[in-house]
Parts: structure tokens; sequence; C-alpha cells
């Protein structure tokens, strides 16, 4: 059986999860101070055993989800969308009547498929132009 922890994810699970999938990891101080600076997290525990997690950051009115991860050996199996559905159920929760939120996330390649099932839209669309980003590292690492 999964269960659904809110606001739990530590940074063991988080470094695990991550290294899971591939994905490298932040200075420990970096991922420390995000964790706690997180606005809402979620973590699947099945028999025991961490295996997914997401979190959501954001100001109120402009929200990012990100670290949305399942380990290998638990995809497919519902518990990403749960994950997801939870992280969207907080911002709607949060939204006032006569205000709205926007969600904002970077699919990796080839996962659009999975968010808009969720209800996404890939962009640029009829509206919007692409999503951009920018990674800034320290200066004398940037300079190799
Ligand atoms: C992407 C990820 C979070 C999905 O979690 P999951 O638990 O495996 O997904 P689910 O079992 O909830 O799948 C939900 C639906 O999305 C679909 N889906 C999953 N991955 C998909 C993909 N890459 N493209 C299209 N559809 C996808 C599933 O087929 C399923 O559809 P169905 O409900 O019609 O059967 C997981 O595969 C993962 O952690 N991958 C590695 C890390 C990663 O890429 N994270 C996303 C960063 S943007």
């Amino acid at each position: 059986m999964t269960v659904y922890r809110e606001n739990a994810l530590d940074m063991e699970d988080y470094s695990r999860l991550r290294e899971s999938v591939g994905w490298l990891l932040f200075s420990g101080e970096q991922m420390q101070n995000a964790l706690a600076h997180s606005a809402y997290t979620v973590l699947a525990v099945k028999d025991g055993q961490t295996v997914g997690m997401g979190r959501l950051i954001g100001d109120g009115m402009y929200h990012i989800i990100v670290d949305v991860v399942v380990c290998p050996a638990c995809q497919g199996k519902g518990i990403g969308t749960h994950i997801m559905e939870m992280l969207i159920k907080y911002v709607e929760d949060k939204t006032p009547l006569g205000g709205r939120s926007s969600i904002h996330l970077a699919a990796e390649k080839g996962k659009e498929g999975f968010y808009e099932k969720l209800g996404f839209k890939k962009l640029p669309h009829e509206y919007c132009g692409c999503g951009m980003r920018k990674i800034i590292y320290h200066p004398e690492e940037g300079k190799i």
C-alpha cells in the first residue's frame, strides 16, 4: 500500500530519490535551504520505503512544481499522478475567490505527455511564448 505524506520530505529521501533517476544533486546547503522554503511537499511511501516525491514552490500567485520523481521500480503504477494531483489540489485550495493561480513546470524531454494528462499545456501556445531558463554557476566554476 502506498501512503502520501505532506511536508515530510527530508534531505536523505530527497537526495536518494534524485539519484535514483540519475539527476545531479545541488550543494548540501542549497538543498537544505530549498527544502526548508518549499511551500508544500509530497512524499510517497510504499511498504515503509520512500518511493516518490514532488515539491511546490511559490508566492501564492505563481507556483513552480519541481522534483517530481518516482523511483524506477515503482513507475507506471499511478504514484506520480497521485503526487501531482496533491500538489495541484494544494494550489486550488489556496486560490481565493476572485483570484487565480498559475502553476509552471519544466517537463523533462519525453515526459510532456504525463503532464498533459494532468491538464498542463505545452508552451508556446496561442497566448504564451516559449518557457525559458538560465542556469547560474559559481563564477569560479563558470570560468572552466
Ligand atoms: C515522470 C514520472 C514522475 C511519472 O510517474 P509515474 O508514477 O511513473 O506515472 P503514472 O504511473 O502516474 O503515470 C500516469 C500516466 O502518465 C503516463 N506517462 C507516464 N510517463 C509518461 C511519459 N513519459 N509520456 C507520456 N505519458 C506518460 C502513464 O502512461 C500514465 O497514463 P495512464 O494513466 O493513461 O495509464 C516518473 O516516470 C519519473 O519519476 N520519471 C523520472 C524522473 C522524471 O523524469 N520526472 C519528471 C521530471 S519533469
